[in-house]
């Protein structure tokens, strides 16, 4: 039991990194820790409007978004959360300007470089999602560094999604199986809703149990389009750059208040 700052019960890494503040205590305190979303998946929204309202360029804006992933890897991680799943890059957002694009890319390069000893400290293992292949070669071997270089962390796994669309994920998976029912791998009578999950890019991440969204848009811009199936959907109107430790605890706060029926009747009207 861990009594320290007022805290009944937390995992104390949390507390060093998330402060004990009056709404931190209050917040970690609501935590049913054996009830954690297995996966977390974020479509972080956002970046451009906050740099809009500071007068500031959209590139300022999504550099003040790394600020924003580093603090929920960091907290994800030390709570204990089974994987996180970041919507960095879609298939779509290649009709962004170039600037823009080869910005992005730039800092995903500088996060992997600067962030690799975080990820090490917290045995975090680290893998991109979506069409790999067509993103620049030189940000292609710096994804492949950084997944080898914690391909041996046994702690949360944390998941970009870079060039990635839910369509295109479902395309992927059946061209792969239609591939390997061409090859006698599979026969086609095995085919269900477990099969395709093996076919998808997330085949070896847990369930996906709680989708955020911030800036309040209420869409799922073709993000985890399979995975979602029975996925909580959080909504926070604050933009991506200004979402910080504490929110990411008060969505799986909120998750946890949320009663999962999975199509079932509640128990009081069976
Ligand atoms: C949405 O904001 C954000 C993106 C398209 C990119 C998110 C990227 C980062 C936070 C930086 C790189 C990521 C990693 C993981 C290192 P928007 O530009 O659509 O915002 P707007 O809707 O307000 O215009």
């Amino acid at each position: 039991m861990n009594q320290r700052a007022g805290v009944t019960f937390a995992p104390s890494d949390l507390l060093e990194y998330i402060g004990s503040s009056d709404n931190a205590i209050k917040l970690v305190n609501k935590i049913d820790w054996a009830r954690l979303p297995r996966q977390i998946a974020v479509i972080m929204d956002g970046n451009g409007r906050w740099a809009n309202q500071r007068n500031l360029n959209r590139i300022e804006g999504h550099q003040a978004g790394i600020g924003a992933v580093r603090e929920v890897v960091e907290t994800a991680a030390r709570a204990g959360i089974g994987a996180l799943t970041l919507y960095a890059l879609s298939v779509e957002n290649w009709k962004r300007p170039q600037s823009e694009i080869d910005a992005l890319m730039e800092l995903l390069k500088q996060y992997l470089a600067r962030e690799l000893p975080t990820l090490l400290r917290h045995s975090i293992r680290f893998d991109a999602i979506g069409r790999l292949d067509g993103l620049p070669i030189n940000v292609q071997r710096d994804i492949e560094a950084a997944t080898k270089a914690t391909a041996h962390s046994t702690g949360m796994r944390f998941v970009i999604a870079l060039n990635y669309g839910g369509r295109s994920e479902i395309v992927d998976a059946l061209h792969h199986v239609v591939a390997d029912i061409g090859e006698g791998k599979i026969k086609a009578t095995e085919i269900d809703e477990e099969k395709i999950v093996e076919y998808l890019y997330t085949h070896d991440l847990p369930e996906l149990d709680l989708l955020i969204r911030t800036s309040g848009e209420l869409r799922i811009s073709n993000f985890l389009l399979y995975q979602v199936a029975y996925a909580e959907i959080w909504v926070t109107d604050k933009l991506w750059p200004d979402f910080g430790r504490l929110d990411l605890l008060r969505a799986i706060v909120d998750f946890q208040r949320r009663e999962r029926r999975y199509g079932n009747v509640d128990a009081g009207d069976a």
